[in-house]
């Protein structure tokens, strides 16, 4: 008797792991915001899935978080301060924010 190949199940999977989520996951990574954020646990700064249940629902979030990103923010969910974040364009913020919102 031959053996079925699993093979192919695994090409997919890998080809659906490099998707568009990872890409916004890599650009939080390469700006710095992983240093103070976890996707599910709170470090210097909330976690990215409690930012998400606060926010989800809120209109104009990706708006109003950006610009709390790029202008810092302090008081909203503790005594941590996140200082401005001037290094990372508007077009990938947005895309970071979303990716947040998406937890
Ligand atoms: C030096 C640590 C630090 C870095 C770096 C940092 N953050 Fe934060 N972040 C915080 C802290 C602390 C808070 C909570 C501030 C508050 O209570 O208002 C916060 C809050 C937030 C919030 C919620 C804001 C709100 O109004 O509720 C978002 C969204 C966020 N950060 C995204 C980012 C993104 C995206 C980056 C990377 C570009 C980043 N952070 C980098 C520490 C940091």
């Amino acid at each position: 008797m031959k053996k079925i190949k699993t093979i192919p199940v695994l090409v997919l999977a890998t080809g659906l792991a490099t998707g568009p989520v990872l890409a916004s996951e890599e650009l939080a990574q390469k700006h710095g915001c992983m240093a103070c954020h976890g996707v599910d646990k709170k470090l210097v700064g909330p976690a990215f899935k409690d930012i998400a249940v606060k926010y989800k629902a809120e209109k104009g979030a990706v708006t109003l978080l950006a610009r709390h990103v790029r202008g810092g923010s302090k008081g909203v969910w503790g005594n941590a301060v996140m200082p401005p974040q001037a290094g990372i364009s508007d077009d990938n913020l947005g895309k970071v924010v979303r990716w947040i919102l998406q937890h």
